[in-house]
């Protein structure tokens, strides 16, 4: 780089760290988390909540820094808002489940934590991912901390079981995947990802594997069974049924409807008729391939959702061959996936009919926008450390060269719009705390790619899972 470049840069970050700092919450005189937005031009809604998955990218960040105890204030805090009692009880949150976000509220002579379950929210979505991805924050921690005693106080250790328990109970169904209602994760409106969607399994993929390792002192217990024969079956299944190349297209392309039993072979009797074919043979180049976005009963929804590959690719869920193959459709379809601003959300949007069935006609996820294809720079640390794990440095020096133009100038929008997003968001908010981690988190990963294990785990290996695991 440039040396005027650097110093650009270098301010850009500054700044950056700047508004971080004013994007903490503190309660009852300690930091416990990162408002969502500062941005005081529009209505606060929930953005002066702290969302947990909002969360991520700070945690990560300030555990880089030696900043241990705002992350450990904030997993404390949250554990206290679990529901540790089970109550059938429709209106009130299922036992094992963290809230999806939370704020200080002050009155005149006490403070205490409102938190949202999904009970406030637009839509009343329920936060699947929120419980997930606190497991894997909590295993973060102890990485960066090396104190394993602090996840091994019996309310932790409770608190993972109950969200394995929660996780881990069959239902109606008989997948090893998740089965959620729409809106769950980051996608947190209707946008048809209902049933089994891809980011919800890479992150139960990844949270099984942090509880796997947190959980030492349970010995053999049930939980632990139950998380080592689900490890290889969700993987499976999910490298298999998930994955589009070339040369699984041709297989489905080829696929009978209507088989029934065991030895079925479209197990999920998707028609060849509901894919694409024509727009995705052109654009799968010859070496590249993803995890498609939902598969569930006559369903293979064939949208690319990048957090979901990402965090297979760092979880280890998609094989080396995969995750490769994901690098490689990154690179060659650049202009859809990444455009001028690191990176899409979804790809393609729906659009008409699509649009209209899927979102319920919302006016925010319009084609190319927010939800539906619009471009999210926090997910540039997930692309980085992607990219970090499958040695692609290049891919990632291209994302960050690229949005570090515009970022600061932009005032750190929420999300951008547009086929290439080049277009700030429509409602995007500025001063985004996770736009604003998500671009920190990415230098510190690409100047010190060690900060990986933090987040990243390796091909999952029955025999060593069961030795008492080193962290
Ligand atoms: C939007 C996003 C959600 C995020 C929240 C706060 O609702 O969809 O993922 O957590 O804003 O930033």
């Amino acid at each position: 780089m440039e040396r005027e470049e650097l110093a650009i840069s270098d301010d850009l970050e500054e700044q950056a760290w700047k508004l971080l700092e004013k994007s903490i919450i503190y309660y009852q005189g300690r930091p416990i988390g990162t408002v969502a937005a500062c941005d005081a031009s529009k209505v606060a809604l929930n953005y002066d909540h702290c969302f947990v998955r909002d969360f991520v990218s700070s945690a990560l960040l300030f555990l880089i820094k030696g900043r241990y105890d705002i992350v450990r204030n904030f997993l404390a805090e949250t554990l206290k808002l679990q529901p540790v009692e089970s109550q059938f009880n429709a209106y009130r949150p299922t036992q094992g489940l963290i809230p999806a976000s939370f704020k200080v509220v002050s009155t005149n002579d006490q403070e205490y934590l409102e938190s949202d379950f999904g009970e406030h929210a637009i839509a009343r979505v329920t936060s699947v991912d929120s419980c997930l991805w606190w497991i894997i924050i909590l295993h973060a921690y102890v990485k960066a901390t090396k104190d394993i005693n602090f996840a091994l106080q019996p309310e932790f250790q409770q608190g993972i079981m109950l969200i394995m328990e929660l996780c881990l109970a069959t239902r109606f169904d008989m997948y090893p995947t998740l089965l959620v209602p729409d809106g769950a994760c980051m996608i947190y409106r209707r946008m048809g990802i209902y049933g089994y969607p891809l980011e919800i399994q890479a992150l139960f993929y990844t949270a099984l594997r942090a509880a796997r390792k947190l959980l030492i002192c349970a010995g053999d217990e049930e939980i632990v069974i139950g998380i080592d024969n689900r490890l290889p079956l969700l993987r499976d299944h999910i490298r298999h049924h998930y994955w589009i190349d070339m040369k699984r297209l041709n297989v489905i392309y080829r696929f009978k409807g209507e088989e029934y039993g065991h030895l079925a072979t479209n197990q999920f009797n998707i028609y060849p008729d509901s894919i694409p074919y024509a727009n995705l043979a052109i654009w799968l180049p010859k070496h590249g391939g993803y995890l498609a976005g939902n598969v569930g009963p006559s369903q293979l929804d064939t949208r690319f959702f990048a957090l979901g590959n990402m965090m297979a690719i760092l979880s280890s869920l998609a094989s080396e061959q995969q995750s490769q193959a994901i690098m490689n459709l990154i690179e060659e379809q650049w202009d859809d996936l990444v455009g001028e601003m690191p990176m899409k959300i979804c790809f393609p949007a729906v659009e008409k009919e699509e649009y209209r069935i899927f979102t319920g006609c919302d006016p925010k996820n319009i084609p190319w926008s927010h939800h539906n294809g619009g471009s999210w720079p926090v997910l540039m640390w997930s692309l980085i450390a992607a990219a970090q794990k499958t040695g692609r440095t290049d891919i990632g020096k291209r994302a960050i060269e690229m949005a570090q133009k515009r970022l600061g100038a932009d005032q750190w929008p929420e999300y951008y719009d547009g086929t290439r997003g080049l277009l700030i968001g429509k409602e995007a908010r500025r001063c985004q705390t996770w736009t604003i981690t998500g671009f920190l988190l990415a230098k510190e990963l690409m100047r010190n790619p060690n900060h990986l294990e933090l987040i990243s785990f390796g091909q999952f290996d029955l025999e060593n899972a069961s030795q008492a695991c080193e962290l």
